[in-house]
């Protein structure tokens, strides 16, 4: 059975009161609802987490090695700042796929790069939860 580590950055604990005009209603806890119905589905195991603290989202990829098939990540607002969790998706190893609920191309500039894109596989965004529902369908799909 394949085992897929969800990880979610800052302030993603705040969905649903969080300036719903850009993320919606949708709780962390609805989307990690639907993660757990589809990967039933699938048959995958999830592991779903949250930190609004960038080491211990490093720490939590590392323990992935040897222990997860794949990362599906939403690292909020580290994705535009963070070469200390993209060092950590690439000594990893770990094929990890990065999302996004609003689409970052249309929003502030700065959001329009992704210091982690580079380590990905791939990356979906402006999707809402769909976009972890796309992500997980992709991770369960690789190296099948
Ligand atoms: C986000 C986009 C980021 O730019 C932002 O900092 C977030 C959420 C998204 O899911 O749309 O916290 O990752």
């Amino acid at each position: 059975m394949k085992t897929i580590l969800i990880l979610n950055g800052p302030n993603l604990n705040l969905l649903g009161q969080r300036e719903p005009q850009i993320y919606g209603s949708t709780t962390l806890a609805d989307i990690d609802a639907q993660i757990r119905h589809r990967a039933m589905r699938f048959g995958a195991q999830v592991d779903v987490r949250q930190s609004n603290h960038e080491g211990e989202l490093v720490t939590w990829i590392q323990e992935g090695i040897g222990r997860v098939d794949a990362i599906i990540i939403n690292a909020g607002a580290y994705t535009h700042t963070s070469i200390a969790i993209r060092d950590a998706i690439a000594a990893s190893k770990i094929p990890t796929i990065e999302v996004h609920l609003s689409n970052v191309y249309a929003r502030e500039e700065f959001r329009h790069k992704s210091i982690i894109a580079p380590v990905c596989l791939g990356q979906i965004c402006g999707l809402g939860s769909m976009s972890y529902l796309l992500a997980l369908e992709a991770a369960f799909n690789i190296n099948p």
